[in-house]
């Protein structure tokens, strides 16, 4: 999988690519990232990537030229890849949509600054604007580094664990069950009995049940979406908002 990255800050991207996971996908080819500068594409001699909106108002807006010079350098004219604008205008990322972009060879990630872009690059250059949550950042960079980072990690052999992705939050559409390592107990708070019982169908049904009461109590939202079995259908009409055990232990 290839990301090409267009910014105007390629400097912010290096001290992440070169760390943990993403070092080691990159260094055993699963994963090539290009950092393109679009000031590197401005014709005038100040390299000048942004303006003042037409029609007047605050802030200033970003360049067609130097943006769509720097796709057609590194791109061509018609790739067809996904060429995705990073902005808080577009559709919400969701796991679902990092698992979708995984199955892509390449796809092109478009950084703003300033206030905005030219209308211009949404109309006839991206093929998709995607938002990381409501809220504004000063630039598309960190949204652009977590598309890379949460894609990536679908990517076969990118993670040590290949159940890793597939056991996450969100990929069974529940928030992930409690977990714990050594010691068995830490500061008198022990690790709950089933997990050493060695019972796997026991482990199994009370991660199941924990998974639900997590996400019952934090995310009840994405139960709407789910499609339950009767067992966790009653376990859920068991859980009374606040005396259960189960949601205590999720606190
Ligand atoms: N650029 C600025 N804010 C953003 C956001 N919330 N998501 C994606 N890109 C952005």
């Amino acid at each position: 999988m290839r990301f090409d990255i267009f910014t105007l800050f390629p400097e912010v991207f290096t001290p992440y690519l070169e760390s943990s996971i993403l070092k080691r996908a990159i260094s055993n080819h699963l994963l090539e990232v290009s950092l393109h500068n679009i000031r590197d594409w401005a014709a005038d001699k100040h390299h000048t990537t942004d303006d003042t909106p037409y029609g007047g108002g605050g802030g200033m807006v970003m360049k067609p030229e130097p943006v769509f010079a720097s796709f057609e350098a590194a791109l061509g004219e018609e790739p067809k890849f996904p060429r995705i604008l990073l902005t808080p205008q577009g559709r919400p990322f969701t796991h679902a949509i990092a698992r979708d972009l995984s199955r892509e060879t390449r796809i092109a990630l478009l950084c703003g600054h300033y206030e905005g872009f030219d209308e211009r690059i949404r109309e006839h250059l991206v093929t998709d604007e995607i938002s990381i949550g409501d809220y504004v950042l000063t630039g598309g960079e960190l949204a652009a580094m977590i598309l890379v980072d949460s894609i990536s990690r679908f990517l076969p052999g990118v993670l040590g664990d290949p159940e890793g992705a597939i056991d996450d939050s969100f990929a069974s559409g529940l928030l992930e069950y409690p977990q714990y390592t050594r010691p068995e107990e830490f500061r008198g708070w022990k690790v709950p009995d089933v997990l050493l019982s060695g019972n796997h169908a026991a482990i199994q049904k009370w991660r199941r049940e924990q998974a639900l009461a997590r996400t019952l109590l934090r995310r009840p939202d994405l139960l709407g979406n789910l499609e339950l079995s009767k067992a966790d259908r009653k376990y859920l009409d068991s859980l009374s908002a606040d005396d259960s055990p189960a949601e205590r232990n999720s606190k």
